[in-house]
C-alpha cells in the first residue's frame, strides 16, 4: 500500500507540471488558456504558430508519464508492475487536474502517450501509429487522440498485460471524458483543423 500510495504520488507532482503553461509563458506567447481552445497541452501551443514550442510540450508532456512509470519498473519496483501503472495513471490525472492550477488541467494525451510507450512500448507505439495515421487521414488532433486512446485498451490487450489494458481503459475513459467539448464540436463540424488558429 506503501508503495502504490508512493507511486500515485510520484506520478500526480510529476504528471502536474503544466510544461505548455510553463514554455509559452517563458517564451513570451502570453496565457495559452486564453489562446484557441484554452487547453494547455501541444495541441494548443501549435495555435500559437510556434512549431518547436509545440514539440517540446508534446515530448515533455509525455515524458512525464514516461518517466513516472519508468521509475518504478525500474528503479523503485521492478517485481511490483502495478506501481508502475499506478504511476503512470496518476502522472496523467496530475496533467488533467493539477493542483496549482485549481485542477483545470490538460486533457491528458501526450501523457497518455507516455505513460503507454513506458508500461510497454508496442502498446505505445501501436496508440501513436494510430494518432499520426487518424491525424493524417482527418487532420483532428482530438479526434486521432480519441481513436488512438479508444484502441489502447485492445493494444494492451494484444501486447501486454490484463492490468495494463485495464489500466489503459481507465485511462480512455477519462481521456473521452475530457474531450467532452471537442466531440460535441467535431460533431457539429466545427472541431478545428490541425494547423488552424
Ligand atoms: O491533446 C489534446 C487534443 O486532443 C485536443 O486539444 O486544444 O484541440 O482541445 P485541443
Amino acid at each position: 500500500v506503501f508503495l502504490l500510495a508512493a507511486a500515485a504520488g510520484l506520478g500526480y507532482f510529476l504528471g502536474a507540471i503544466p510544461f505548455g503553461l510553463v514554455l509559452a509563458t517563458l517564451f513570451g506567447l502570453g496565457d495559452i488558456r486564453k489562446i484557441g481552445s484554452g487547453n494547455i497541452g501541444a495541441t494548443n501551443v501549435l495555435r500559437t504558430g510556434n512549431k518547436p514550442l509545440a514539440l517540446a510540450t508534446l515530448i515533455l508532456d509525455s515524458a512525464k508519464g514516461a518517466i513516472a512509470v519508468l521509475t518504478f519498473a525500474y528503479l523503485i519496483a521492478p517485481n511490483a508492475p502495478l506501481a508502475a501503472l499506478v504511476a503512470g495513471v496518476a502522472a496523467v490525472l496530475g496533467h488533467n487536474f493539477p493542483l496549482w492550477l485549481r485542477f483545470k488541467g490538460g486533457k491528458g494525451v501526450a501523457t497518455t502517450l507516455g505513460t503507454l510507450l513506458a508500461l510497454s512500448w508496442p502498446v505505445g507505439l501501436a496508440a501513436c501509429g494510430t494518432w499520426l495515421l487518424t491525424a493524417a487521414l482527418f487532420r483532428y488532433s482530438s479526434l486521432a487522440a480519441l481513436f488512438a486512446l479508444g484502441l489502447a485498451p485492445a493494444y494492451a490487450w494484444m501486447f501486454s498485460t490484463p492490468q495494463n489494458s485495464l489500466g489503459a481503459a481507465l485511462l480512455a475513459v477519462l481521456a473521452f471524458a475530457r474531450h467532452h467539448q471537442n466531440i460535441r464540436r467535431l460533431i457539429r463540424g466545427k472541431e478545428p483543423k490541425i494547423g488552424a488558429k
